[in-house]
């Protein structure tokens, strides 16, 4: 396979690349295209602010110069959210009104989207303590199965480490069986559930 993965380098074309991604693995591993009418919204959720705030936390993985996957994270999720909560969403839902006063029609997806935004909350606080990191990862089809996905990980969790965090977590939907079979083999343990699935971790204090 001629698959690389390397530090994410900011940029126009990259990012584009990155955000195509993300909608593409975005209903539960599959692609979300078909589900929104505002193709931007889900990377502006779940990929942007990490880009924007951690890129030094942010893997990817190409196929020669076009990237095929990511891995992003940031290593202290409440003070993220923090930013998230006080600079990042309002900038969202303005772009949103903005697009909705130009007579753009939601579809329900996106709806659901805007909800989870009003309804943003911390993980349980015994997540926290315990693994104040997260992350999210998503390959193409075409470069799953191949180990990518395990190496886009154990580049994210060098950074980590060398940020001194002590553990990571990741929030993983019921219906995402497959990503949560991939996170179980990789040494994630379930840590918590919530209504839409559960949190898995990983302490990163020892080897
Ligand atoms: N059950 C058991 N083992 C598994 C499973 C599974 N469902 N999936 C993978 N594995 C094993 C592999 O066999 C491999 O084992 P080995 O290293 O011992 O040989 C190991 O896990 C690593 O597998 P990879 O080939 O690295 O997995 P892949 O590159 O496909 O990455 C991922 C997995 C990230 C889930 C990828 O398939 C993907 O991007 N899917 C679509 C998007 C997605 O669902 N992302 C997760 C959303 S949740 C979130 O980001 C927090």
């Amino acid at each position: 396979s001629s698959l690389t993965v390397r530090p994410y380098q900011p940029g126009p074309t990259e990012d584009a690349a990155l955000r195509d991604i993300c909608l593409r693995t975005g209903d539960n591993g599959t692609d979300a295209s078909s589900l929104y009418a505002l193709p931007w919204l889900l990377a502006a959720v779940y990929l942007d602010p990490y880009l924007k705030f951690h890129p030094h936390h942010c893997i990817v993985i190409a196929d020669g110069d076009t990237p095929v996957g990511y891995a992003v994270g940031t290593p202290d999720t409440t003070a993220f959210t923090s930013r998230l909560t006080e600079h990042w969403w309002p900038q969202v839902l303005n772009r949103v009104a903005q697009v909705q006063n130009t007579g753009t029609h939601l579809l329900p997806a996106d709806h659901a989207l805007v909800t989870t935004i009003h309804q943003w909350a911390l993980p349980p606080a015994s997540v926290i303590s315990s693994y104040p990191a997260h992350l999210h990862i998503d390959l193409l089809d075409a470069a799953q199965g191949g180990g990518w996905g395990r190496r886009a990980i154990n580049e994210l969790l060098t950074t980590m480490r060398q940020a001194h965090v002590p553990g990571i977590h990741l929030g993983v939907s019921a219906a995402n069986t497959r990503a949560q079979g991939f996170y179980t083999h990789i040494g994630f343990t379930v840590v918590a559930f919530a209504p839409w699935g559960s949190f898995m971790g990983m302490s990163l204090t020892t080897p």
